[in-house]
């Protein structure tokens, strides 16, 4: 499988620090958040991704990021979202050509988890399959309302509803088969004017292909000043629990 990170979008959220540098590689304790995400698809064994970023700190990733090998990524290609908040399902039609028609893992470059997906991604054939986390926040987040009789059956997901149905946020970790750039073409811009993935992970539940999994470890985003924090503390106790030393 190929893994695709979406790192457009501007980072207005995190204004000032995103005047400097892209989001993406604001640092996120000891490295920069795109690492976190690049370390979740080679441990669940993906080695060829693509990065599509945007914006005007979209070169900055070279200089960070170099071929990937220092990361265990074999393949790294980038790839430009000409309207850097034209929403996630449109960065992700940026990816078509890379797919060439295989099944993908996507992952948001703002999204850190210690989770292994590498069971998820050996057994997926097709459809699609979204990751769960219980939140105490969902109005935050793609949120998705079960079926009354069958709370195994996701009928819909709403994107950052008022009133969330359920506890669960849909995390920014999808697979997807080659169907889903059809899906993205097919999807209108939404009332903030962005073509959003919660649409095209829709279009896929009306046609019974979506799947779901609880996502088992820590996850956070870390778009905003809260999540960073968050996100950052998180894995300096873990990384300072498990014995690493501050230098001199
Ligand atoms: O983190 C999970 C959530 O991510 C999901 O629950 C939501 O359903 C999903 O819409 C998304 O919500 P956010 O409001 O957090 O998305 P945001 O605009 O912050 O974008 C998240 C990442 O997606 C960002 O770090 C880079 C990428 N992105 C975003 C936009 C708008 C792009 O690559 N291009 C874009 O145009």
């Amino acid at each position: 499988m190929k893994g695709i990170i979406l790192a457009g979008g501007l980072g207005t959220r995190l204004y000032p620090l995103t005047h400097a540098t892209n989001k993406h590689l604001l640092p996120i304790f000891d490295q920069p958040m795109v690492f976190y995400p690049i370390q979740t698809l080679v441990q669940a064994g993906i080695q060829d991704i693509l990065i599509v970023t945007s914006g005007p700190h979209s070169g900055d990733f070279i200089r960070v990021l170099k071929n990937g090998k220092e990361l265990g990524v074999r393949h790294l290609e980038y790839a430009y979202q000409e309207n850097p908040e034209g929403g996630i399902a449109d960065a992700l039609a940026s990816a078509e050509d890379f797919a060439d028609g295989e099944p993908i893992a996507v992952i948001l470059g703002d999204n850190t988890t210690d989770a292994d997906i590498s069971q998820a991604v050996e057994k997926f054939r097709r459809g699609a399959v979204v990751f769960l986390k219980e939140v105490t926040d969902p109005e935050r987040f793609g949120v998705p309302v079960f079926d009354r009789k069958d709370r195994k059956k996701i009928i819909r997901i709403e994107e950052k509803p008022k009133k969330p149905r359920s506890n669960f946020a849909v995390t920014g970790l999808y697979l997807f088969d080659n169907k889903v750039f059809g899906y993205v073409k097919s999807i209108k811009p939404s009332k903030r004017g962005q073509l959003e993935i919660t649409d095209v992970n829709n279009c896929y539940i009306k046609a019974s292909k979506l799947q779901w999994s609880e996502l088992k470890g820590f996850w956070t985003d870390a778009g905003t000043f809260g999540s960073l924090f968050h996100a950052g503390a998180y894995w300096a106790q873990k990384k300072f629990g498990a014995g690493l030393q501050e230098e001199d």
